[in-house]
């Protein structure tokens, strides 16, 4: 039986989407059969970060009880599925967003892993991903406005009682005016499970709708989205590129999402 992870923030372009897409590649790397789903029913961007325009059936038509989730399922070129979202042009109608729970319970015996890609605004959509998850990953960056609707986001996710894998701290540039990891944890009682720096071939992939994790060389994001799609599933990603042999020679330290997945999994 599947797992559906929600990936989630209710802040708009910290990455989400970028996150759902990058692990979708990385999961089915390791063997998992994924699928992506788009929860961001009233901007959906899933489908369109693979390149696909309109999928013929969405999520829409499956909560409007038109097509079953089976149906609405689309085969990605790189290993994993997915359900896309349609933009709603139809004013009069809104379908029950959180239905989106029963509509995919029966897929969770047909995948490993199913990634909920969430929408930025606190309301019934978000609601919809938090009630048809499992478990939560929480995307920020380390500023204090992205913090101030990730700290809500954790609130809500806990009144909710939908357990929190950890946060996953996106775009860092690694300055000093930028939000410790330290502080982060402190403030919102979660751990870091992933620290993806910015990294200028994420934005060269979305121009050319492609993941930025799929058949590339081994960049810095790339490797994190690996350890972090293998801690997901209960395995390790060995780093073994000679650039981080040679600081791990030098800097002993340990980074602290690092020290975090490890305690996670021997719990
Ligand atoms: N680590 C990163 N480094 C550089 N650019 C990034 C990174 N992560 C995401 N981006 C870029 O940031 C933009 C927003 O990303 P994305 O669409 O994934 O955000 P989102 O949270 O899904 O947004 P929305 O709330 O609108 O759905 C995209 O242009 C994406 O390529
Ligand atoms: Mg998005």
């Amino acid at each position: 039986m599947g797992e559906v992870i929600g990936i989630l923030s209710i802040k708009g372009g910290v990455g989400k989407t970028t996150t759902t897409v990058s692990l979708g590649v990385t999961l089915a790397q390791q063997g998992k059969k994924v699928l992506l789903i788009d929860g961001n029913f009233s901007a959906p961007n899933l489908a369109l970060h693979l390149g696909i325009v309109q999928p013929e059936v969405s999520t829409y038509d499956v909560l409007q009880d038109k097509a079953n989730a089976l149906g609405a399922i689309i085969e990605s070129d790189y290993g994993f599925d997915l359900i896309g979202g349609r933009l709603n042009r139809d004013k009069i109608f809104y379908p029950n967003y959180l239905k989106l729970k029963e509509k995919i319970q029966h897929l969770k015996y047909h995948y490993d892993v199913i990634l909920i890609d969430s929408s930025p605004s606190l309301d019934h959509e978000t609601l919809a991903t938090m009630m048809a998850s499992d478990k939560l990953l929480i995307v920020t960056t380390p500023d204090h406005a992205t913090l101030s609707c990730t700290l809500h986001a954790i609130k809500v996710a806990k009144q909710k009682k939908v357990p929190i894998i950890g946060i996953i701290l996106n775009k860092v540039y690694g300055k000093k005016f930028e939000l410790s990891l330290d502080q982060i944890e402190k403030l919102t009682g979660v751990p870091i499970l992933a620290v993806i720096p910015h990294d200028i071939n994420i934005l060269k992939a979305l121009s050319e709708l492609r993941p930025s994790t799929f058949k590339t060389k081994e960049t810095d994001s790339v490797v994190e989205y690996k350890k972090l799609a293998a801690f997901l599933i209960g395995k390790n990603f060995s780093d073994r590129r000679f650039k981080t042999k040679l600081k791990n020679f030098f800097f002993k330290k340990v980074p602290k999402q690092e020290v975090n997945r490890q305690l996670k999994q021997s719990q």
